[in-house]
C-alpha cells in the first residue's frame, strides 16, 4: 500500500525556530526592527533588489498599484491567465483591466500580446513570470520604457530565478520599474504568508516607505530628519510583524539548497515525461532558467483533465488545476471587462500541475510519472 503523495509541503530548512525564538524574546516584535532589516540586508547583498517586506505579494501589488498614480479613466495590462491578485491592486485604484493572452507555448503574456491590446489609456503593465520563468522580460522592459508606461513584475513564484542579458546575471524583480515576490506556504520560499515589493527606481523609494508605514514620515523621524510625524500621504498598514521576518530569513538562509532540490525534481520529470508525451503538452525546456516552482501538464481538452484527476487522485496523487482566465471570471463578466484570449482559455481548461516540494523522493517522483503516464493512456 502506498503512501499518499501531497502537492505541497511547507518545511523548515534552516534556522527559522531559532531565529522567530530570538525576536520572542526580543522587545521588538512589531514592524521594521532587526529582523526586517536582516531581511532587506539580505536581499540587497543577495540579490541586488531593494526591497520593502510586505504581508503578501496582493499587498505588494497594493503598494504598487498605489505608487503608480493610476486612477479612474486609465487602463492597464494584465495577462488573463493569472492570480486575481495581479488585477485587483489596480482594480482597486479605479482601472479598467485589459487582458492579454498567453503565448501558444507557454502560459505567460509576451512582447506581442502586449501590443497586441495597448491602448493610450495604458499606464501599467503587470507581467506574470508564471512558474518562476520570465518570457521576453528585457524587451518589454525596453518597450515600456520607450512608451513611457510603467512595468511591474508579479514575480510572486520567482524567488532563486536568474536570466543572463549580456553576460550578467540579473534576478527577476530588477527589469521593471517595480517588482513583488509571494512568500505564501506554497512558494519556494515561504514565511506561511508574506510578501515584498521591490524598488527598482531611486525617485520611487521614498514615498514607498510612506505608504508602507501608513501614509506617514515615521522613518524619517527615527532618523531624526522630522522632530515629529504625521500623515503626509495614502498609505496602510504594509508591514510584517518580526517573527514572520524571521521565518523569512531562516528560509532566505537557504535559498540556493531548496532551488536546488527543486530544479531536480523539475528536470526529472520533464527528462522522462518529454520522451513520452507530445511536446506541446509540456512546458518548454526550462532546465536551466526554472527555479523549480512548478511542473504542469496540459491535457488537450478540459473533459480529459476533468477524467484524469480524480484518478490520480484515487491513486493517492494530489494534482491540482490552476488559473482560471480572469476575462471569464464572474467579476470580469459582470463589468464588461471582455477580451478574445484562446491560449489562456486553453491553459485555463487542460493545465494540471504535478507534486513539487521538497518532501518528494525520487521514487515519490517517479511514482507521479508512471501513474501520469498510465492516464494519459
Ligand atoms: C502570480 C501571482 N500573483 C500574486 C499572488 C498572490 O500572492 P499572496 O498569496 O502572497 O498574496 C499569487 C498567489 O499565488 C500569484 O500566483
Amino acid at each position: 500500500m502506498h503512501t499518499n503523495i501531497s502537492f505541497n509541503q511547507p518545511r523548515c530548512v534552516g534556522r527559522e525556530a531559532e531565529l522567530i525564538a530570538q525576536v520572542l524574546q526580543s522587545p521588538n516584535t512589531s514592524g521594521d526592527g532587526p529582523m526586517t532589516k536582516a531581511v532587506q540586508a539580505w536581499f540587497q547583498a543577495e540579490l541586488g533588489l531593494k526591497v520593502l517586506p510586505t504581508t503578501s505579494c496582493s499587498s505588494a501589488l497594493d503598494m504598487a498599484a498605489i505608487l503608480s498614480n493610476i486612477s479612474p479613466g486609465d487602463a492597464f495590462i494584465v495577462p488573463s491567465y493569472t492570480f486575481v491578485s495581479s488585477a485587483n491592486a489596480f482594480v482597486l485604484r479605479g482601472a479598467t483591466p485589459i487582458f492579454g493572452d498567453s503565448a501558444a507555448d507557454r502560459p505567460h503574456m509576451g512582447l506581442d500580446q502586449i501590443k497586441a491590446v495597448c491602448t493610450p489609456d495604458v499606464k501599467v503593465v503587470v507581467v506574470v513570470h508564471y512558474a518562476g520563468v520570465s518570457y521576453d522580460l528585457p524587451a518589454i522592459a525596453a518597450w515600456c520604457r520607450e512608451q513611457g508606461i510603467m512595468l511591474v513584475e508579479d514575480a510572486a513564484q520567482s524567488m532563486g530565478a536568474w536570466i543572463k542579458v549580456d553576460g550578467e546575471s540579473k534576478h527577476l524583480g530588477s527589469f521593471g520599474d517595480l517588482a513583488t515576490f509571494s512568500f505564501h506556504e506554497t512558494k519556494n520560499i515561504s514565511s506561511g504568508e508574506g510578501g515584498c515589493l521591490a524598488i527598482n527606481r531611486e525617485d520611487l523609494w521614498s514615498r514607498a516607505c510612506v505608504i508602507w508605514e501608513k501614509g506617514t514620515n515615521r522613518q524619517a523621524f527615527f532618523r531624526g530628519e522630522v522632530d515629529k510625524y504625521g500623515w503626509v500621504d495614502a498609505g496602510s498598514s504594509f508591514l510584517p510583524n518580526e517573527m514572520t521576518m524571521a521565518h523569512l530569513l531562516g528560509q532566505l538562509e537557504q535559498l540556493d539548497a531548496v532551488t536546488a532540490r527543486r530544479k531536480a525534481i523539475w528536470t526529472r520529470y520533464y527528462e522522462r515525461l518529454s520522451a513520452a508525451l507530445p511536446i506541446d503538452t509540456l512546458p518548454p525546456d526550462w532546465r536551466e532558467s526554472t527555479n523549480g516552482h512548478l511542473f504542469y501538464v496540459c491535457a488537450p481538452s478540459l473533459e480529459k483533465r476533468d477524467a484524469m484527476l480524480p484518478v490520480l487522485k484515487a491513486a493517492g496523487i494530489a494534482c491540482h488545476f490552476h488559473y482560471q482566465s480572469l476575462h471569464k471570471s464572474a467579476y470580469a463578466q459582470r463589468m464588461g471587462w471582455t477580451a478574445e484570449a484562446p491560449h489562456a482559455d486553453r491553459f485555463t481548461d487542460g493545465l494540471f500541475r504535478l507534486p513539487l516540494h521538497l518532501g518528494l523522493t525520487d521514487d515519490d517522483v517517479d511514482r507521479v510519472i508512471d501513474n501520469v503516464l498510465h492516464v494519459w493512456g
